[in-house]
């Protein structure tokens, strides 16, 4: 920005920030089939963004001085306890989004087992699918990730490894409710019972399909999902993001617990220094009441009925995408998927997923690429909402699907030659110094700015040729361009 600039009008500067969004990937219209969530409903983002500007500065750091919070928050996490199994003792606090939940069920756990169990040395007992916040969790909070394979057909946990992985240090186990990569729902009952007989807590993450399921589970004429909430025995809390199938804007996320006694070692409090008391049930201190009273008003406004109805369409148009992929000759869909998101891999190697990634997006589609990963392919991640679930969309989108294949076959895989990815292999990611960095990322075709070539097939073939630790070394230094003015 320039400061020396004379003062624009308002219509200027927001003419100046329509101007950045075009480069985004649309928000609206179903072709940007990750990150986003549209319900297609008139008038539905209007009301949220007369609702979010509304409470835009009010503090939820202070309750007491902003009460309206509390009922707001009263009301959404009532409203989210009695969709998915809670009883008259079920707390809950609404956060930012699904990592900022995940992560308090986490501190929350670590604490409790510290507290009631002497643990010192916690351990997290998580799926090979289980969403990245877990570890972040276990990072930033110090408990040792214990990741148990997932059956290598149905990409869901088995509860006999589960089983085999709880020790007397484990402070928590996960299962999700639906997984992202796969959409597949882990077995709850069975994992939630193995946690309860060490008398370990079961954090089911519902985050992504917990809001769609649950009111999926309620329209008739649909079979059901497998079991997968509070009303599960052993399952001690349970997230569900709003900012997802809620449809409500982002910063909206539930984290339910099973008692408010559970909820509570979570908490921070301080009373140690010379400024204002506090009270922090979440991570965050100053936090905008905007994400909340927006999230309450679209709650409102859509209903329970709207909700089922919602989630009717997109449970039709996702089995018409699973039916129709299987009829598209070159790919195939991994897994069953429980819910809305589908995980689409090649049958063939002379297809590359990425590049069929990389033909979708010059015709407008986003699908998003997910890289091979212990027993999953490299495949093509696709979130269905509302707004893509309609059969004449869904046909479109086949339609574009089965034309990609071919182009996708004709330009070839992406490859990685084989003598970069041995000398890549050899790097140690803890000692590279930048000229070793400058020059991985060089040949995975990213520019000195952190620019990414408009085709990613080629990035993703080294970054998938690379082990992990190596590509989590790189990718922070490719974002750390970006952000270097
Ligand atoms: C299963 C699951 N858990 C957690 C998260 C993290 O949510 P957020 O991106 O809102 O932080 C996601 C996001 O997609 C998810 O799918």
């Amino acid at each position: 920005m320039d400061d020396a600039a004379a003062p624009d009008s308002g219509d200027l500067i927001l003419a100046r920030l329509a101007q950045l969004r075009a480069a985004d990937l649309p928000v609206h219209g179903g072709r940007t089939m990750a990150y986003v969530y549209d319900s297609g409903l008139p008038g539905l983002d209007g009301l949220a963004a007369r609702a979010q500007a509304a409470f835009a500065g009010v503090n939820g750091l202070d309750m007491t001085a902003f009460p309206s919070v509390v009922t707001l928050e009263n009301d959404v996490v009532r409203q989210a306890a009695r969709l998915l199994g809670g009883g008259p003792a079920t707390a809950g606090t609404f956060t930012s989004g699904g990592t900022e939940s995940c992560l308090l069920a986490v501190l929350t756990a670590r604490e409790h087992a510290r507290r009631t169990r002497g643990v010192d040395a916690p351990e997290i007992v998580l799926p090979q699918t289980a969403h990245a916040a877990f570890h972040k969790a276990a990072a930033l909070f110090g408990l040792t990730p214990v990741t148990v394979p997932v059956d290598p057909r149905t990409f869901r946990m088995r509860p006999q490894d589960v089983a085999a992985a709880v020790t007397a240090r484990t402070a928590l186990v996960v299962a999700s409710a639906p997984s992202y990569a796969h959409g597949v729902v882990d077995p709850v009952p069975d994992v939630a019972a193995a946690a309860a007989e060490r008398d370990v807590l079961c954090h089911v993450d519902a985050c992504i399909g917990g809001w769609y399921l649950g009111h999926r589970r309620l329209a008739a004429g649909i079979a059901a999902p497998p079991p997968f909430d509070l009303s599960v025995p052993g399952v001690s809390s349970l997230s569900v993001d709003l900012h997802k199938y809620g449809y409500t804007p982002k910063g909206a996320s539930v984290l339910l617990f099973r008692d408010a006694e559970l909820r509570r070692h979570g908490w921070f409090a301080h009373a140690s220094w010379p400024g204002y008391p506090v009270v922090n049930a979440t991570l965050q201190g100053t936090k905008s009441a905007g994400p909340l009273a927006a999230a309450w008003a679209v709650l409102q406004h859509v209903g329970t009925g709207g909700y089922v109805e919602l989630a009717r369409r997109v449970h039709e148009a996702t089995a018409l995408l699973v039916d129709g992929i299987a009829a598209v000759d070159g790919l195939r869909v991994l897994g069953e998927p429980d819910a809305s998101l589908v995980a689409v891999a090649a049958d063939d190697p002379g297809t590359d997923p990425f590049v069929v990634a990389d033909e979708m997006r010059l015709r407008g589609w986003y699908l998003q690429p997910q890289p091979a990963h212990a027993g999953s392919p490299a495949n093509l991640h696709l979130t269905v909402t509302a707004a893509v679930a309609d059969p004449a969309r869904i046909a479109e989108l086949l339609a574009e699907l089965a034309a990609a294949v071919p182009r996708a076959r004709a330009l070839g895989p992406a490859t990685v030659d084989p003598g970069v990815a041995e000398v890549a292999a050899a790097l140690d990611p803890a000692t590279i110094g930048p000229a070793e960095v400058a020059l991985a990322l060089e040949v995975a075709g990213v520019g000195a700015d952190g620019a990414l070539p408009q085709r990613m097939a080629p990035v993703l073939a080294v970054l998938q040729a690379l082990p992990a630790p190596l590509t989590e070394r790189l990718l922070p230094e490719v974002v750390s361009r970006l952000y270097t003015p």
